[in-house]
């Protein structure tokens, strides 16, 4: 049986110790925002406030460590969301609305406190969950106060106690909004809007409709956002089945697009048109933010339930990159921050035609962006581009261009240190190859996120390779190809 601490109970020297573990690991991220230790989840409360943006994470320090556990979350704070700064623990499970853990919640700026809404998780002395959203109001200093009673105990009629991640925002009317994840009484998953007119004091107006009665069953982490005049329910549905080139991983992320909603009028559409938001073998718990003019998205690089090569150094998980959302057409496209080309610098640049196997070269090591523009106008045979490879090959992650299928694949059974192979080590990421296509690579340590002509396409995947695997190799086969090359080193 774990034992439920408080962070400040926690002996400084047990989370020396795990810290010990953490540096050696040969895995550590450059780049992208992981733990000091144990295990990190959901990205949470995502805000600008007060001229800087507030990201926090799901964190459990003592994920692997014997007889213990908190679960709260931990707060970063960047001028750019690129470089982050440690703002050290952000909610503590301190009330007994959330003896169980601190669970996935949002945040806004709201004058001058940030408001805070998140689920405490509890269980009674029969283990049943009652679940509570908690409001909590954080000054310009940091300091958080938590409002008691909390705004929602329990659950509504129709529900599980699966009733969890509300996510807030404030709507034209200036009142309280927010989207919560739920499961039906009959085991669906759907998402229900809250309502309050001051913030404090808080009630569903019903489920958002959405053609959808049986699509999973417990949609985790809802969004709601609006760009262009469209309505966007972004969420995280647990229980799909594969389904063609989709939903291969334990649980996916999309969302469904549709007409705005309201309090009057809480149907989104009635069509069934969820899109998987991310290609690759590691991708959840997406969150949104608007600010500045933009719509940006944070996710878990990661899934619940999937063992990862780095438990083995105390700690696991890592978020993905910040990447801007733009609609074109019903089409949501994801592109890397443009803030993140002041801190790259240009290695080598390359222009050259592929006509075999033998292809090219080069070393681009870890922490590197490469651009790969490829043009076949034949559109025959396949491009081969082995990332993260070692010299002899023998170990790669590789990218095929299949040109007969139109498709590309991303292949990990031979990328280093096996992760979660029951859902299988292929992934089609991109079904509409054509002649021209650009890849916008970023490499860290244990990750690689592709960006596929632009944002197109994304794929974000956690890969373990061994030091050796500072490679890229580019080949063609039975293919007559252009190819141009930037490689960048990431300094973050
Ligand atoms: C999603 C999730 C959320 C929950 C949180 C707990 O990964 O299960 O639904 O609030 O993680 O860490």
């Amino acid at each position: 049986m774990k034992k439920y601490h408080q962070y400040n109970d926690i002996p400084s020297e047990l989370l020396t110790s795990l810290g010990e573990r953490v540096v050696q690991s040969p895995y550590r991220q450059q780049f992208h925002v992981e733990g000091d230790m144990g295990y990190i989840n959901d990205p949470n409360g995502v805000c600008y406030f007060d001229g800087k943006y507030h990201l926090f994470y799901q964190w459990s320090p003592l994920a692997y460590s014997e007889n213990s556990w908190f679960q709260g979350w931990y707060h970063l704070i960047s001028d750019d969301m690129i470089c982050w700064e440690d703002a050290g623990v952000g909610i503590q499970t301190d009330t007994v609305y959330e003896t169980h853990g601190a669970y996935s919640g949002s945040a806004i700026a709201d004058g001058d406190t940030m408001r805070l809404f998140y689920t405490g998780n509890t269980r009674d002395e029969n283990n049943e969950r009652i679940p509570y959203q908690v409001i909590a109001l954080m000054d310009k200093e940091g300091h958080l106060s938590k409002v008691t009673p909390p705004a929602i105990t329990g659950y509504p009629e129709g529900y599980t106690d699966h009733f969890r991640d509300p996510k807030l925002w404030r709507g034209a009317d200036g009142d309280y909004y927010a989207v919560i994840g739920a499961q039906r009484q009959n085991k669906t998953g759907t998402s229900l809007l809250l309502h309050s007119v001051d913030g404090f004091s808080w009630n569903s107006l019903g489920e958002v409709g959405t053609g959808y009665q049986e699509f999973g069953y417990m949609w985790e982490c809802p969004n709601y956002f609006e760009i262009d005049e469209k309505g966007i329910l972004l969420f995280s549905p647990q229980g799909l089945a594969p389904q063609g080139n989709h939903y291969h991983n334990i649980y996916q992320t999309g969302y469904i697009l549709g007409d705005k909603i309201d309090k009057t009028n809480l149907q989104l559409t009635t069509e069934q048109n969820f899109v998987e938001l991310d290609r690759g073998f590691d991708f959840y718990a997406a969150q949104v933010i608007q600010a500045q003019g933009r719509t940006i998205l944070f996710a878990w690089m990661g899934l619940p339930e999937i063992h990862y090569p780095t438990e083995e150094y105390a700690y696991c998980g890592c978020l993905t990159m910040p990447r801007e959302l733009f609609l074109e057409g019903d089409k949501m496209y994801q592109r890397p921050l443009p803030e993140l080309e002041q801190y790259r610098s240009l290695v080598f640049e390359d222009v050259f035609q592929l006509l075999d196997l033998n292809g090219k070269w080069f070393e681009t090591g870890f922490q590197s962006n490469l651009q790969i523009a490829v043009s076949n106008i034949q559109q025959k045979g396949q491009v081969i581009i082995d990332l993260l490879a070692s010299e002899d090959r023998k170990n790669t992650c590789q990218l095929v261009l299949d040109y007969a299928k139109q498709k590309i694949i991303l292949d990990r059974s031979r990328a280093g240190a096996p992760v979660a192979e029951e859902f299988g080590n292929q992934r089609v990421i991109f079904e509409e190859l054509g002649k021209e296509t650009l890849l916008d690579i970023y490499l860290d340590r244990s990750s690689l996120e592709i960006f596929i002509n632009d944002g197109q396409e994304v794929a974000s995947s956690r890969i373990f390779p061994d030091e050796t695997q500072l490679f890229t190799h580019i080949s063609s086969k039975e293919a007559e190809v252009e190819l141009s090359i930037k490689h960048y080193q990431l300094d973050i």
